[in-house]
């Protein structure tokens, strides 16, 4: 046992792989994207990627400036037969050929949810294989895994637009929350920035183009819960600073550079404080960072966090871009890991809008295969 009361040997010992790799198709579809992915490997990773199709409704949501989850529910019923076919297709695997099918069984929007592991059980009935129900946040947080073949313990950064937590990842549905953010996630406040500055949907990547034009000293903007005891995130009182700024008639780029400034003195700040207790808790092991959902695409954030891991010692992993923002290669890698320790969930299982990581199953629902 380690000092968070977890047991901290990996499930898998690297030094019991299973003899052969396995084939998972995964399906994606919490948010505005619809993904499959077809992936092959053996925990702990690296795995190889055969395909990995992502169909982003960036068009069908940008006049809106935000996800509008019925129109998100009705494209993915439209294109997931097409954009499995598609990751089978490029994969040159045939279904018969797959070990298991996995899909995003929550969190996330619950028409798309719905869809997704819908789709994922037809194909599981239909071609009489094992179906795994995946954690979206545990299918970001195993991708460092999936290219990097990274081990338990490490710590995590979980930064997207609709997260923020920082979680020792202990083993497969092994997390312990340290931190989390009291209000908005930091990819909602890139894109609720970018809204007040007249950018469009989705604002992160804008806000980090116009940051470059302007002065990140030249809009003074708060940092909130900065020095904290508690490794916790808060960004509604630096929403609100912004939206007075941009009143008071600062300009776009000044006001995109602060902010991000800002942002990245409270990610920075707050991972210090939880890499002291994952410390703490775990000082016998290699120490590691992973950074990832869509905001760790971000050059500003990844350059502050690169620095915050040599000062203190920790090794730092971040997943390629295209592996950070939602994609289906993690929901099949996560299917693998799941897959390779025999969780695997009945026809039954229910879609969940809300499900937060400490209570993904170890143990899930044991069974021998498609049942
Ligand atoms: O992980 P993700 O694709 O979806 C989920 O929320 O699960 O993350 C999307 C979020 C959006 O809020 C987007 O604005 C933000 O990631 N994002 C960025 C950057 N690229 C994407 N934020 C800051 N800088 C970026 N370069
Ligand atoms: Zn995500």
């Amino acid at each position: 046992m380690n000092g968070f009361g977890i047991d901290a040997r990996s499930n898998l010992a690297s030094t019991d792989k299973p003899l052969r790799p396995w084939t998972v198709l995964g399906i994606e579809t919490s948010c505005d994207e619809t993904a499959a992915a077809v992936v092959r490997g053996i925990s702990p990773g690296p795995g190889e990627i055969l395909s990995n199709v992502v169909f982003s409704q960036l068009e069908e949501h940008a006049p809106y400036g935000g996800v509008v989850p019925e129109i998100a529910a009705r494209a993915h019923v439209e294109m997931a037969d097409a954009v499995v076919a598609e990751a089978l297709a490029k994969s040159g695997i045939d279904l018969g050929a797959v070990d298991a099918v996995a899909a995003t069984a929550g969190p996330g929007l619950i028409g798309g949810v719905m869809v997704g592991l819908t789709t994922a059980k037809a194909l599981a009935l239909a071609a009489d294989k094992p179906l795994i129900a995946v954690n979206h946040l545990e299918a970001h947080a195993l991708t460092a895994r999936l290219t990097e073949g990274v081990e338990f313990p490490f710590l995590l950064l979980l930064i997207s637009g609709g997260h923020c937590q920082l979680m020792a990842v202990e083993g497969v549905g092994r997390f312990t929350l340290l931190g989390r953010t009291i209000d908005d996630a930091v990819g909602e406040a890139f894109d609720k920035t970018a809204k007040l500055l007249g950018l469009p949907y989705p604002g992160g990547p804008r806000i980090e183009v116009l940051a470059k034009e302007g002065r990140a000293k030249a809009v003074p903007l708060p940092r909130p819960l900065l020095g904290q005891a508690s490794a916790d995130f808060s960004f509604s009182g630096l929403k609100t600073a912004v939206r007075q700024a941009v009143q008071n008639g600062a300009g776009a780029a000044d006001v995109a550079a602060s902010f991000q400034l800002a942002v990245t003195d409270i990610l920075g700040d707050r991972t210090r404080r939880a890499m002291q207790q994952f410390r703490q808790a775990s000082p016998d092991c290699t120490h590691t960072l992973v950074v990832a959902g869509g905001v760790a695409s971000n050059g500003a954030i990844r350059a502050t966090l690169d620095a915050l891991c040599h000062a203190e010692g920790f090794a730092i992993k971040i997943p390629p871009p295209r592996l950070c923002t939602d994609n289906a290669a993690m929901v099949a890698w996560a299917g693998v890991e799941r897959g390779q320790l025999g969780l695997f969930d009945a026809l039954g299982v229910t879609p969940r809008a809300r499900w937060p990581l400490q209570d993904a199953p170890h143990g899930g629902s044991r069974t021998n295969g498609a049942s």
